[in-house]
């Protein structure tokens, strides 16, 4: 789609910014400070703060060279403070590894402290011309809007797709405009609520305008993800635990079993004395859990079981842990205070 990036391109030339003070120039290193500075505040935000770090801190070895403090000294206030950390060392890779220079591809780039790989293609795109896609949130925005792409864009088959759009709508020139046209059009007139469509370039072909979802569109509520887990119980007050797999949330902490949010309270017992070979009994239903994941939230429907025989011997992963574990055994915060308050209430 051709026509896509010449628009951003002609919108960008006439209304996108171009005054910005990492614009000043090509130095990659101004650029690199200003993508990272941005990746989680807003311009307006970041110009001051660019100023006097720039002051401060005028190119790569002068930053290498600066304790950390000072550093942070310098970037208190701007939050995110894990950024600071990467900025230095990242800083001092380059001296230290590359002779001061900073690679010049978005995929080298994307391999240093706290780039990635939408902040190296923007390093790359806007210091040295590569042809190279960017994805941040605000461009996200604009491609899920402009082709219609439903859900949320942190899930990873949502993001796939969006990663294939940006890279293929990519212009063979004038990369730099187009990759700060894209930026510029989504933080100013694609905007999260109430956007401008009437200003935009982009609004003849934009299919949540045409099917009037704008507000439909993702980026409001992340996906629900439900599921029961079981508080298996002894005599004794202790727990039936398992290891979580190694990928994945709480990848190798132990949890409580997990099993579908919809099965009736058979089907439930069937599947454990299929997953363990025990027997249970399932008693009470206890309080919603709700935790937040960057991608998604996780609902866990507590259900307590006991234990009445066994089908088999113990040949599971499940693992026994007392009450008197329930403080140092390798949980999850949400399942240590479910335990907790349990050991306070029923099975006192
Ligand atoms: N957000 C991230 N990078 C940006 C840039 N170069 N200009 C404006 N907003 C941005």
């Amino acid at each position: 789609m051709p026509d896509f990036s010449a628009r951003i391109i002609a919108w960008q030339r006439a209304h996108g910014r171009h005054h910005l003070p990492w614009q000043r120039s090509n130095d990659v290193y101004l650029i690199w400070l200003s993508e990272i500075m941005l990746q989680q505040t807003q311009v307006a935000t970041v110009i001051p703060y660019f100023e006097r770090f720039i002051e401060r801190f005028p190119n790569v070895r002068s930053l290498a060279a600066a304790p950390i403090e000072t550093v942070m000294q310098q970037w208190a206030g701007l939050g995110y403070y894990s950024r600071a950390r990467n900025l230095h060392r990242c800083a001092q890779q380059i001296v230290d590894h590359q002779q001061g220079e900073f690679p010049q591809s978005a995929d080298a780039l994307a391999q240093l402290p706290g780039i990635g790989r939408s902040t190296g293609a923007a390093i790359a795109a806007l210091a040295f011309g590569e042809r190279a896609a960017i994805l941040e949130g605000n461009v996200k925005r604009v491609l899920a809007r402009h082709f219609g792409v439903y859900g949320y864009p942190g899930s990873a088959p949502v993001a796939r797709v969006l990663w294939q759009c940006a890279e293929a709508l990519l212009p063979t020139q004038q990369i730099g405009a187009y990759t700060q046209g894209l930026m510029d059009l989504g933080a100013t007139v694609c905007t999260r609520n109430r956007p401008l469509c009437g200003q935009c370039p982009l609004a003849g072909t934009c299919v949540a305008r045409r099917e009037q979802t704008i507000d439909a569109r993702p980026f409001k509520q992340k996906p629900v993800r439900a599921a029961t887990l079981l508080v298996i119980r002894e005599a004794s007050g202790a727990v039936l635990l398992e290891p979580r797999r190694p990928a994945g949330i709480w990848g190798g902490l132990l949890s409580l079993p997990e099993f579908d949010a919809e099965l009736t309270d058979p089907a439930l017992s069937s599947a454990v004395q299929d997953r363990y070979g025990l027997r249970i009994t399932v008693e009470d239903t206890l309080r919603e859990i709700r935790h937040e994941f960057t991608h998604y939230v996780y609902v866990m429907r507590p259900r307590v079981a006991r234990v009445i025989g066994a089908v088999r011997s113990a040949d599971s992963s499940l693992r026994v842990i007392s009450q008197s574990e329930f403080e140092t055994a390798p949980l999850p915060s949400p399942i240590r205070r479910l335990l907790r308050q349990l050991s306070c209430t029923q099975l006192a």
